[in-house]
């Protein structure tokens, strides 16, 4: 018996890295999926990956800056498979990048609207199917960086920080109709957002993300589609609110940083004592 046995979900962002990897994990636990994105050619692959576990699974091209779209892809999922019960908003791109006096404010505009406010609209749409359902799982993909301020990056880390609280917000207005709301926090994980499927790219990132948290190896697509399937599953059904951070440590500070000067083992006293 599969963990998701008779349910439907919606995956944005389902072409490639953790959205992909998520709707395999989400088909093998028995789950009907639609997979949405802009990317057509990835989306059918992945449906193959799906179906190949005997699940059913189709693609709905979608821009989840539009609103249209959005509201199509839950249509979709209701036409297909008579239900909705599991969104998991996921697309993503890393967006304006840069000091944040040289960011355009169209550059701005485009990274709130595929970062942000297209998790607004996928809750919007998807509520109303839930309720229908009796309940359901809203799953967002923020990021360690909506935890901490990354410099440079700051319309990503802005757009993520929004994610949390906004899923705090609407996990306190959905509660009582039995519908959870959280976000995923994943720390560096090596997907084609990282390496840009340039040649050797991979490998690369995998050896440089190795060493960037206490765990020392990349984070990879399934670590985030076990925590999505935690989610998504029963197994959560006492969980709302909250921000899964799935980082391999990297959030507990600067794992690279020791302090120089002191001595590798033993203690340390007044300094004045030497
Ligand atoms: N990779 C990391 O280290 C990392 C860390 C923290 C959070 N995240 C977040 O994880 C999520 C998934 O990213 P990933 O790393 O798997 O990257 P990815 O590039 O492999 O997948 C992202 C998918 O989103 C799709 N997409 C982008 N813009 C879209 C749009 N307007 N409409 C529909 N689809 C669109 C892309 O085509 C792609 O298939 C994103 O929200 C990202 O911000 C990534």
């Amino acid at each position: 018996m599969g963990k998701l046995d008779g349910k439907v979900a919606v995956i944005t962002g389902a072409a490639s890295g953790m959205g992909r990897a998520t709707a395999i994990r989400f088909a093998r636990e028995g789950a009907r999926v639609v997979l949405t994105d802009l990317n057509s050619h990835g989306g059918e692959e992945a449906v193959a990956q799906c179906a190949a576990t005997g699940a059913k699974a189709v693609f709905q091209r979608t821009d989840v800056t539009s609103e249209a779209d959005i509201k199509a892809a839950v249509d979709r999922a209701v036409r297909e498979f008579g239900r909705l019960d599991i969104m998991f908003n996921n697309a993503g791109i890393a967006g304006a990048l840069g000091p944040i006096d040289k960011v355009k404010a169209e550059d701005w505009d485009r990274s709130m609207a595929v970062l942000l406010r297209a998790v607004f609209l996928g809750m919007k749409y998807s509520i109303p199917e839930l309720r229908k359902a009796g309940g359901g799982s809203i799953i967002t993909t923020a990021s360690v960086a909506g935890l901490r301020g990354v410099g440079f990056l700051a319309p990503y880390s802005a757009a993520k920080g929004a994610i949390i609280t906004l899923t705090q917000a609407v996990a306190i207005e959905v509660g009582r109709d039995r519908i959870r709301v959280n976000c995923i926090c994943p720390g560096g994980v090596n997907t084609p957002l990282v390496h840009r499927g340039t040649p050797g790219g991979e490998q690369a990132a995998e050896e440089r993300m190795a060493k960037m948290q206490p765990i020392p190896r990349a984070g990879h697509p399934e670590d985030i589609a076990n925590m999505a399937l935690f989610l998504a599953s029963d197994d959560s059904e006492w969980i709302t609110g909250t921000a899964m951070v799935v980082d391999g440590g990297i959030n507990t500070g600067n794992a690279r940083f020791r302090l120089s000067g002191l001595p590798d083992a033993g203690f340390s006293g007044p300094s004045f004592e030497r």
